[in-house]
């Protein structure tokens, strides 16, 4: 016996597996059994020499306590595991853990933020309002006739009908009804009443119309409205206003191009379309072989919505603008169905949790 056969049986113990019971006797028999290495080195114990006694009777004992220690170990760990198998175990702290999923920001969100950064940069304030309205802020104050469309309740959504009276011909008619905004312009009257001059907002918010749902159209959206009031604002200024937005957002050779239009609280009034940003212009089937894709509504404001507010229309003048942020969102990353920002459906929400 020598000391190197004391350390290579060493290093078989620490060595050592066993996955089942049957192995782990197999590997106690081997070191310790009555045949087994460590019970025959005791053996020649005998035939040490006696002033080398002492020394090689404590590596022994090491050796078999480390065997000993090692199947004792082996030993909790199958009893351990075959428990977990029953489902009695303590926490199996050698398991992965579970995977937490980790929420994301909607893609209608990334955008306004992103409409409301740009703006935010041009030194625009924020602001927002009540999604419950009242008539005058959501059309009387921006100058829509009484006969106007939009008020009928196929395009607006009431909340009460307000008072009932009598017109001077007998007929009922209600006053103040309350209604779901259909455009976040009545926070852009909520901020012209308070008066405070010159006048730099978006205002992003929720706006409900009474629409069909398809892939094209759903009855809540998201809207992002400008409005810039001042001494001497004009056309120029709101031309210019919005070519920069368009740059910030779809890139920086993107070109725009205003189509002459209408609202009651803009003169004149204008639709901007921004050259597409899939062809640069040249016609593809997202801008429907026209190069051009219609991203917002603007206008002069008409002098009497300035008025309305109280807002001497001889001294100032100013824009506004309006533009549906699902629609940037779709233009942005070719989404096709408007429906997908509304349904939560995971698949189509995971393809934007790297976007920050
Ligand atoms: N309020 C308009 C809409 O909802 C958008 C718009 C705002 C147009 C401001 C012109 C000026 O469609």
């Amino acid at each position: 016996m020598d000391k190197s056969t004391i350390n290579s049986l060493m290093e078989q113990i620490a060595a050592t597996r066993a996955a089942t019971t049957k192995e782990l006797e197999e590997a106690r028999v081997r070191f310790l059994g009555k045949k087994g290495a460590i019970t025959e080195l005791f053996e020649q114990f005998r035939s040490i020499p006696a002033d080398q006694k002492k020394e090689f009777g404590q590596l022994m004992n090491q050796l078999k306590n480390a065997a000993a220690a090692k199947i004792e170990e082996l030993r909790e760990v199958i009893e351990n595991n075959g428990a977990a198998a029953e489902g009695t175990a303590k926490e199996d702290l050698t398991m992965p853990g579970s995977q937490y999923d980790l929420g994301s920001r909607h893609p209608v969100s990334i955008v306004r933020q992103e409409i409301v950064d740009i703006f935010r940069k041009f030194g625009y304030d924020v602001a927002e309002g009540p999604e419950i309205e009242d008539d005058w802020h959501v059309f009387e104050a921006l100058n829509f006739p009484p006969e106007h469309p939009a008020r009928e309740m196929q395009d607006t959504f009431f909340v009460s009908r307000g008072e009932q009276q009598t017109d001077e011909n007998g007929n009922t008619v209600w006053h103040n009804p309350l209604l779901l905004r259909t455009h976040t312009s009545s926070v852009q009257v909520r901020t012209m009443e308070k008066k405070s001059l010159p006048i730099r907002v978006v205002c992003p918010g929720r706006v409900f119309r009474n629409e069909a749902i398809s892939a094209r159209a759903h009855c809540i959206f998201h809207q992002v409205e400008g409005l810039y009031i001042d001494e001497g604002v004009t056309f120029a200024d709101m031309k210019q206003a919005i070519l920069l937005f368009a740059r910030e957002m779809f890139g920086p050779e993107t070109r725009i191009r205003m189509r002459p239009s209408y609202f009651p609280f803009t003169e004149p009034s204008a639709e901007v379309d921004v050259s597409c940003n899939i062809c640069g212009g040249k016609g593809c089937n997202i801008c429907k072989g026209t190069g051009w894709l219609e991203i917002l509504g603007c206008g002069m404001v008409d002098p009497n919505v300035l008025e309305a507010s109280g807002i001497d229309s001889k001294k100032y003048s100013g824009f506004a603008f309006g533009m549906g942020v699902e629609r940037i969102a779709m233009l942005k990353w070719q989404v096709k169905d408007l429906r997908n920002y509304f349904e939560n459906d995971l698949r189509f929400l995971n393809e934007f949790n790297t976007v920050l």
